[in-house]
């Protein structure tokens, strides 16, 4: 276990000794400096958690080997392979910004973070990310473990997703970054800020004994941590509703492409209903029955919730109706295999999937 180490040394050289010896070695995009897997893992992790990335990064890799074959497939290919990951704008950003690359950069990622920003889907703090990563370039990053390190270490009060407080977490990251020796070992550096984030200055509870910026951050010594980062101001959370039908008829499901953008766009999923009516209606072709209500579950997006009420019905038509356009049968048995939307995945899985654990219940229904 490392000790507290004391101010003496800057905060960016105390987190690279820690990162050596406390910090995560073993993650798959690390030991590269190919920007390809590099900015592949900063995209998927941009909202993802590492565990839930793991997969999905081998599996892509695998499919697509380097940026030219990524700009050489079509966008409808890549979708599968996102699919349950979630903000699927990332991945149309994704393949846009692979042919971009493979157009625009002779198939070469551009060599500042300054150019890598100019990219489809690149922010500042993932440009800065690849850039230290792939080139050391020194640059600072600012995601949302940083901000969460950086606003209690040096006691920076206000909402952080306001400019005037964004402003000046990125001051502090470009003062911590200058004020270092010049060798300074940027990857280490930047995945040491994102592994004290997640490992030991975590959002409820951080272990602080073992932190090496405990001597003089401003949450341990004031014992602040559990206010900073300041609280969103809770606005209503917007809250929107939808009704899924899960149609089987004969062995197979009705599945429904989405509209290419808004939420889940270009994926296939269940048909889906903003209420409970135009369900009704469009459950009346397919079957003289009622469909049965299940429970509903609840799917939170970056910026609204989305309550998910899903409808059961065997369909009685003596053959397979011809579906609408944008719809198509799926037999049960590929199910496994097809591109779903994380709930609705979850959703089908308790339903089809025996061995699943996913609860599935009826809804308490008049
Ligand atoms: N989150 C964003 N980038 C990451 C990285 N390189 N390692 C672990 N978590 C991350
Ligand atoms: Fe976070 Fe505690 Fe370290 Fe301060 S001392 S940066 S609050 S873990």
């Amino acid at each position: 276990m490392p000790l507290p180490e004391p101010c003496t040394r800057t905060l960016a050289e105390r987190v690279v000794t820690w990162q050596k010896q406390a910090g995560r070695h073993h993650l798959p995009w690390q030991h590269t400096q190919d920007p390809y897997r590099v900015w592949l893992s900063e995209i998927m992790l941009q909202q993802t958690q590492v565990s839930t990335v793991l997969g999905y990064y081998q599996r892509f890799l695998e499919r697509f080997p380097s940026v030219l074959d990524l700009a050489a497939a079509d966008q409808d290919e890549v979708m599968p392979y996102w699919a349950g990951l979630g903000y699927y704008a990332r991945a149309r950003n994704l393949h846009r910004c692979a042919r971009e690359v493979a157009e625009q950069w002779n198939g070469h990622f551009p060599p500042t973070a300054a150019e890598l920003a100019t990219l489809p889907g690149i922010g500042r703090s993932t440009a800065c990310a690849i850039a230290a990563f792939c080139y050391g370039e020194r640059s600072p990053i600012m995601d949302g473990n940083v901000k969460r390190v950086f606003t209690r270490y040096f006691g920076i009060y206000g909402q952080t997703q306001k400019k005037a407080v964004e402003n000046v977490l990125w001051d502090k990251a470009e003062q911590a970054v200058a004020l270092s020796r010049a060798d300074l070992d940027m990857a280490a550096y930047t995945q040491g800020l994102m592994d004290l984030g997640s490992q030991c200055c975590t959002r409820s509870k951080p272990t602080c004994s073992v932190c090496p910026l405990q001597a003089d951050c401003y949450a341990h010594t004031h014992q602040a941590q559990a206010e900073l980062p300041s609280p969103k101001v809770r606005t209503r959370q917007n809250e929107r509703y939808c009704h899924v039908l899960v149609l089987e008829q004969d062995g197979q499901l009705l599945l429904e492409q989405r509209p290419d953008t808004g939420i889940w766009g270009g994926l296939h999923t269940l048909p889906q209903f903003d209420d409970e009516q135009q369900l009704h209606v469009a459950a009346q072709r397919w079957s003289a029955q009622e469909p049965v209500a299940l429970a509903s579950f609840q799917h939170v997006f970056s910026h609204f919730r989305l309550h998910i009420t899903p409808w059961l019905l065997q369909s009685d038509a003596p053959v397979l109706a011809e579906p609408a356009a944008r719809q198509n049968w799926l037999a049960l048995d590929a199910l496994p295999q097809a591109a779903l939307p994380a709930p609705i995945r979850k959703l089908l899985d308790g339903l089809y999937a025996p061995d699943s654990n996913a609860q599935l219940t009826l809804a308490e229904h008049p």
